[in-house]
């Protein structure tokens, strides 16, 4: 068990995934550094955008997610961000992480805060949670179930308590545009950055997402409050300007060098691996128990018109080499790196 890796490897680490993004870029040598997995289908809620409680079927039995985990920092990955489903919901969580930190891997996990209270333990190796509050109570419960918001603060504040990194993502629908200020106080409130994308018609998205996309002119002013804060140098907001700039301009395609497959890739539940989660539904997906690297070089990435969410986007930016996504990736990483807990600001 290795609740924090010696600083040495993980700047090893950290260096190896610069120099793995650089030889992707200009060298065309493709190499998984980030891997989104969505360890389960299974979700404890059921919120009106997401369709994946209805996906639930195969996942890895325990063994194979320990196998997977360990083959991934064999690999030399940089960073995992593990999702789902509700990933709290499987029991061998705790050992999924702990065999990736061991492997050298940067962690992060995404969760709808429910169960984080009664899971800290387990979960506490993770360099960073993620923790999804879509706005005010009577905005997010209606988006996410009765009762949701106050399980995921009161998650939030026991893994702040507890001494754990935690962000702050949101859906960005027709129903929260009104609440910059409140996402503001709320990172305040609780020292944590915050991050956004639109509600989207994606793979396993709800039909019920129709009604909830946002109004484009009124989520641009959002991001444009977002973009604005960054600027002046608020650490709440949670991605870079570059990232902001090219979010606010949904839904309107802007072209963007695709990493998908290059250095990043996507692994489903029952190990199916995928390019990205955008094009889930057009690609075959090649079984990563055949070993992740080989895996990766059998993928055949085709790239979407459609990025839209924000990890997606960074990783796009910082494999365009763009100079302000990899100040921020840098900034991100060595302090999830050296540990720190992100400072808001204006908080004494
Ligand atoms: C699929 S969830 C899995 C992790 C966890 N269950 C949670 O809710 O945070 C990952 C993120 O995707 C977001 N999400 C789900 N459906 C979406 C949609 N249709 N468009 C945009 N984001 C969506 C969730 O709100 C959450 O922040
Ligand atoms: S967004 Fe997360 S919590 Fe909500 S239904 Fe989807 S997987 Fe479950
Ligand atoms: S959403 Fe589309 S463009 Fe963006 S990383 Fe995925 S495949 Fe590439």
């Amino acid at each position: 068990m290795t609740p924090s890796l010696p600083l040495a490897r993980r700047a090893l680490r950290v260096l190896q995934g610069a120099a793995g993004v650089l030889g992707a870029r200009l060298l065309d040598r493709r190499r998984p550094l980030l891997v989104g997995w969505a360890v389960t289908n299974r979700c404890d809620l059921h919120c009106s955008y997401c369709d994946r409680p209805v996906a639930a079927d195969r996942e890895l039995t325990p063994e194979e997610a320990l196998a997977v985990a360990d083959d991934i920092g064999r690999s030399g990955v940089t960073l995992t961000n593990l999702s789902g489903g509700e990933p709290l919901l499987r029991a061998d969580l705790g050992a999924i992480i702990e065999k990736l930190r061991d492997g050298g891997v940067m962690v992060s996990v995404c969760t709808n805060g429910r169960l984080l209270p009664r899971r800290l333990e387990e979960v506490r190796a993770a360099n960073v949670l993620t923790v999804s509050i879509d706005g005010p109570e009577g905005v997010h419960d209606a988006q996410r179930g009765t009762g949701s918001f106050r399980s995921a603060v009161a998650g939030l504040e026991a893994a702040r308590a507890r001494g754990l990194r935690v962000r702050v993502h949101a859906v960005l629908t027709r129903h929260n545009l009104d609440s910059f200020d409140w996402f503001l106080d709320l990172g305040r409130a609780h020292h944590t950055a915050l991050t956004f994308s639109p509600a989207q018609d994606f793979y396993l998205a709800s039909p019920g997402v129709a009604d909830m996309v946002p109004v484009r002119e009124r989520y641009r002013e959002f991001m444009d409050r977002a973009i604005a804060a960054r600027e002046a140098g608020d650490d709440r907001l949670g991605d870079s300007v570059a990232c902001l700039r090219y979010l606010r301009n949904w839904p309107d395609y802007q072209p963007i060098g695709c990493s998908a497959g290059q250095i990043f890739c996507r692994l489903e539940p029952d190990g199916a691996l995928h390019s990205c989660g955008a094009v889930v539904a057009d690609e075959h997906p090649v079984d990563v128990r055949q070993g992740l690297r080989r895996a990766f070089a059998r993928l055949e990435p085709k790239g979407c018109k459609s990025c839209w969410c924000n990890t997606e986007v960074e990783m796009n930016l910082l494999y365009e080499m763009r100079l302000e996504a990899l100040a921020s990736a840098l900034r991100t990483v060595t302090s999830v790196a050296l540990g720190k807990q992100p400072r808001a600001a204006g908080v004494a």
